[in-house]
């Protein structure tokens, strides 16, 4: 047990992370400059947990992150707090890596001058690029495609190089793959801000009605059904993922990065009756032109990461998708 310094808190995965933190007994100090996240988060943590502490602040800030630590002495860190939208990262990418790059330089200087050693970072298989081969497994290249891509596997050099240098330093890089579905209660989900880019947001804004039909990117790829194939991992099961890592810290001093998803992988179509199921009603979808830069498959080799860490995902697509609709009917308009 300790005080754990979750930045990006407010977030998607942050506010489920430190649910579990706090019901694992964890104290937990959250940082948020709130840019895409609201501070009614906090409400909904404290409901489903206890308050944690909670400091509005900009990652990029030396002196204020200085005094978080200064502050609260942090045990260890989860770094979530970035940014996440790939064609975004095309379109503005000094700040994308001074964000993600300068935000996570900012955080590590801050840990080594306050003696914190402990960091787990959220990568994304993002950095795996389009590899040429499914299951991917934490030895597939790193060859990212793309900005955003590009500033985690950054980041993941950036902390080889400073645990090469401080043998104190003990950091892991969870790679998450597609995380999505919501808190069982319905009190904390996902609140994608504009239209959503991502599928299963942009299913159940379709299913309320807030959109006309979900486009399907590709119907002629080499998988069963035609369409594209990811590994779906509920956000719940990724947060335990975290107290798991942190957890098992001191076990894990020879891992550097773990792949964290199911191990199978959903179709765009079964994606769409999975929610369809949840909903109790048709969603109207069509299959349209494949989407630049989209890999038919891409599936997680969990074998590594559920031996190291004790852990494995336990809910379904249906969990997934069934929670992501009772968050969305019982919060139409996100946390405001
Ligand atoms: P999110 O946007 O919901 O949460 C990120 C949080 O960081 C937000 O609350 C935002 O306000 C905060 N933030 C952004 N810039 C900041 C800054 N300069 N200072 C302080 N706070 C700042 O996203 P999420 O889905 O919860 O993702 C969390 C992390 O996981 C991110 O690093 C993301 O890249 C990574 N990740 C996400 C996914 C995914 O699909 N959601 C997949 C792989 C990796
Ligand atoms: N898709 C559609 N229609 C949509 C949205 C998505 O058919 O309206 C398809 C995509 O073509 C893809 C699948 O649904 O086959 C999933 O798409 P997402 O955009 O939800 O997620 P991606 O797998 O494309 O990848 C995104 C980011 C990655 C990140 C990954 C995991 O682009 O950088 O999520 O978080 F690593």
């Amino acid at each position: 047990m300790g005080t754990i310094l979750v930045t990006g808190a407010t977030g998607y995965i942050g506010s489920h992370t430190c649910v579990e933190l706090l019901n694992s007994g964890h104290d937990v100090v959250g940082i948020d400059n709130l840019e895409n996240s609201s501070i009614h988060a906090l409400d909904r943590i404290s409901e489903l947990s206890r308050p944690p502490t909670f400091v509005e602040v900009d990652i990029l800030d030396a002196s204020a992150i200085d005094a978080v630590f200064r502050e609260h002495r942090p045990d260890a860190v989860m770094h979530f707090a970035g940014l996440k939208a790939v064609g975004e990262s095309v379109q503005v990418p000094l700040r994308y890596h001074r964000t993600n790059v300068l935000g996570t330089l900012r955080l590590l200087d801050a840990m080594q001058q306050h003696e914190c050693t402990d960091l787990i970072f959220s990568s994304s298989c993002t950095v795996y690029g389009d590899p040429s081969q499914t299951p991917i497994t934490e030895e597939t290249p790193i060859a990212p495609i793309n900005p955003y891509g590009r500033s985690k596997a950054f980041v993941e050099q950036i902390l080889l190089d400073a645990m090469s240098a401080n043998p104190e330093l003990r950091t892991i890089s969870l790679r998450y793959f597609n995380p999505v579905g919501a808190h069982e209660s319905g009190r904390l989900g996902e609140q994608p801000m504009g239209v959503p880019n991502n599928l299963m947001p942009y299913v159940m804004q379709t299913a309320a009605g807030l959109r006309d039909e979900v486009q399907v990117f590709g119907g002629d790829y080499a998988t069963p059904d035609g369409t594209c194939i990811r590994d779906y991992i509920h956000v719940v099961d990724l947060a335990r993922a975290h107290i798991a890592a942190l957890e098992r810290m001191a076990d894990l001093t020879d891992v550097r990065s773990l792949n964290v998803g199911t191990g199978s992988g959903r179709s765009v179509l079964e994606v769409i009756a999975a929610a369809e199921h949840a909903v109790g009603a048709p969603i109207p979808h069509r299959i349209v032109a494949r989407r630049p830069g989209d890999a038919a498959e891409v599936i997680a080799d969990t074998t590594v990461s559920e031996r190291r860490l004790g852990w494995e995902a336990t809910h379904s697509l249906a969990d997934m998708a069934s929670s992501q609709w009772n968050w969305r009917r019982q919060n139409p308009q996100g946390y405001t």
